[in-house]
């Protein structure tokens, strides 16, 4: 069975509650269980962390050996060069997600530091955005 790691960053622990207007009414792990039900050819992982040294940990930990990273940064997107960085080092595919069409709000979203290390970037297509990841993933 292929192995799948989602991580997803800063203040993505609060889906459903956290402005619900641009990132929807249910939690993470509610998709979670919608998508494992989905994809039951896959193993799908789940780690989510504010903190921008252990998104790069589990970058180092599962990015020799995952079949694939579906990446949500949240706002270390716009701003981590050592996202970036640790992107680069791993073997396994990554693919930026984003749940918001950042494109279509503030300037300061408009760009991504880590876009040049990734396979693909999906956005704007709410939960959606993982679930497209992982068949780009996958397939
Ligand atoms: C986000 C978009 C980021 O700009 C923002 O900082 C987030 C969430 C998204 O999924 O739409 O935290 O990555």
């Amino acid at each position: 069975m292929k192995k799948f790691q989602i991580i997803n960053g800063p203040n993505l622990n609060l889906l459903g509650k956290r402005e619900p207007e641009v990132y929807g009414k249910h939690s993470f792990e509610e998709y979670l269980h919608t998508l494992r039900t989905r994809h039951p050819e896959c193993e799908i992982s789940y780690f989510q962390s504010n903190v921008e040294g252990e998104l790069i940990n589990k970058l180092h930990e599962v990015g020799f050996d995952y079949d694939g990273i579906i990446l949500n940064a949240g706002a270390y997107t716009h701003t981590s060069i050592a996202l970036f960085d640790a992107i680069k080092a791993i073997s396994s595919p990554v693919i930026e997600v984003h749940i918001s069409n950042v494109y279509g709000r503030e300037p300061f979203r408009h760009h991504s530091m880590i876009s040049g290390a990734c396979k693909g970037v999906i956005a704007g297509m709410g939960m959606e955005s993982y679930h497209l990841a992982l068949i780009a993933l996958s397939s």
